[in-house]
């Protein structure tokens, strides 16, 4: 359930008309709803109450806005980071060091020697090799580094092919054959003094998954690896599920709740005795959000006309990268339909959210949204075509506020310099 609803006629985010916010702000804007961020939050939270031990790290990557993490930050999500861009927009918001979760194959060592300083919670270790780098790095601070080894469990996901990350041919974790060796290697390198504390493993099989079959396969093969780790004498005292949890893009779709997913990590991770780490993103914030466009022409096509809206592939990529759908309606549809292509100004073909798809009918001038942008929307904006970084918006009840604004060709040609040898 979100809060992106129409009243007399025209949509609202909450008690905010999406038409005040294109007046105020202009269009392409993306604007999210702060009571479905807390609901969503909350939601997720309470399936997952029959666990015993549980940490929320939000997956920054879904949407960084700073806003938007202040509001799970009041919920008392922590945060699973990429990079130390993300780590220091966590900590911006207030999110507490200590529930900072540090994942991604390709860390620096820089990365990794200010994420100690920052005193973050655990490092998801992606390879032998860079675990072997953050024991020497942290002995050198005087830190200790918490650690999980992230495991491919080999499960295909069920998903997009450039959202799996589980299978074996995938980049992530090191292969499930090979953990118990290199965990127990890992651990070895944990002396007395400072260096690295292997605690647990991680595992994230993919996103936008719609069924829990995959994911209850690769978490019964993490509990067989977590027993057979144990059974060297080695402590494994944090288990992280991950993320991956889809939502439904088109109305009207079915995907498993948080409830749902609660139930079958509860029967899985019955007997596990360790403490369980989520990183959800998707499941919070796409149904949180939408990209607010305007029609700018309706143009006649060979079988059905193209609407182009001032919104872009650079604005949101999803469709262009992943063949994604997102929904498409009217701020104050008229009753009327129409079939169109939609597509954005930019100079290639795949700058279009969609082909021959029944939609509201819109004219030049009208306002539309794209929905469930809230997720993997603004964070995965671009300036190509030297457009405008998109602009974002937060709505509370009947306030609303621009909490990213938007950067315009200007200020990025401001950026750039010409060497004098060019002169
Ligand atoms: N944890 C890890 C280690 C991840 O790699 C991801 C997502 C998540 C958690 C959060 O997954 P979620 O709960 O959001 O499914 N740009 C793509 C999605 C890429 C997801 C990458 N990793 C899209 O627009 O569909």
């Amino acid at each position: 359930m979100d809060h992106f609803d129409y009243r007399d006629g025209v949509l609202h985010a909450e008690d905010v008309s999406l038409a005040a916010i294109a007046e105020a702000v202009g269009t392409p804007a993306y604007v999210y709803s702060r009571a479905t961020l807390a609901r969503h939050a909350r939601v997720f939270r309470e399936g997952l109450a029959a666990l015993p031990s549980v940490h929320l790290a939000y997956a920054v990557k879904a949407n960084p806005n700073l806003a938007v993490l202040k509001v799970l930050a009041a919920e008392g999500f922590g945060a699973d980071v990429v990079s130390v861009g993300e780590m220091e927009r966590a900590l911006a918001a207030g999110m507490p060091a200590s529930g900072i979760v540090f994942s991604g194959v390709g860390k620096t060592g820089a990365e990794m020697a200010r994420a100690l300083a920052a005193g973050i919670g655990q490092f998801n270790l992606e390879s032998e090799e860079e675990g072997v780098e953050l024991a020497a790095i942290a002995a050198a601070l005087g830190k200790t580094a918490q650690a999980a080894l992230r495991v491919n469990p080999d499960v295909d996901a069920g998903t997009h092919g450039k959202i799996s990350t589980g299978k074996a041919e995938n980049k992530f974790g090191v292969p499930y054959d090979r953990a118990d060796g290199i965990y127990a290697r890992l651990a070895a390198l944990s002396g007395s003094g400072p260096g690295l504390a292997m605690r647990g493993l991680a595992v994230h099989i993919g996103s936008q998954l719609a069924s829990l079959a995959p994911l209850e396969a690769a978490f019964t093969k993490m509990g067989e690896l977590m027993r057979a780790i144990r059974a060297q004498g080695l402590a494994v005292t944090h288990m992280d599920l991950g993320g991956g949890i889809g939502v439904p893009y088109k109305a009207g779709e079915i995907f498993p709740s948080p409830a749902e997913y609660g139930a079958m990590v509860a029967r899985v991770t019955a007997d596990w005795g360790a403490t369980l780490m989520f990183e959800p993103g998707r499941v919070i914030a796409g149904n949180s959000g939408v990209l607010l466009t305007r029609v700018i022409r309706v143009k006649p096509g060979v079988s059905c006309p193209f609407v182009i809206v001032d919104a872009a592939m650079n604005d949101l990529a999803r469709p262009a990268l992943y063949d994604a759908w997102h929904d498409f309606l009217a701020v104050a549809p008229t009753g009327e339909a129409m079939t169109a292509n939609i597509v954005g100004p930019i100079c290639e073909s795949s700058d279009t959210f969609a082909m021959g798809r029944p939609i509201d009918a819109v004219a030049p001038g009208d306002l539309a949204v794209f929905r469930t942008a809230g997720a993997y929307g603004a964070t995965m904006a671009s300036t190509y075509n030297s457009r405008a970084l998109v602009p974002e918006v937060m709505v509370d009840g009947n306030r609303w506020a621009v909490v990213a604004e938007r950067i315009d060709p200007a200020t990025i040609l401001a950026a750039e310099r010409v060497p004098e040898w060019l002169d």
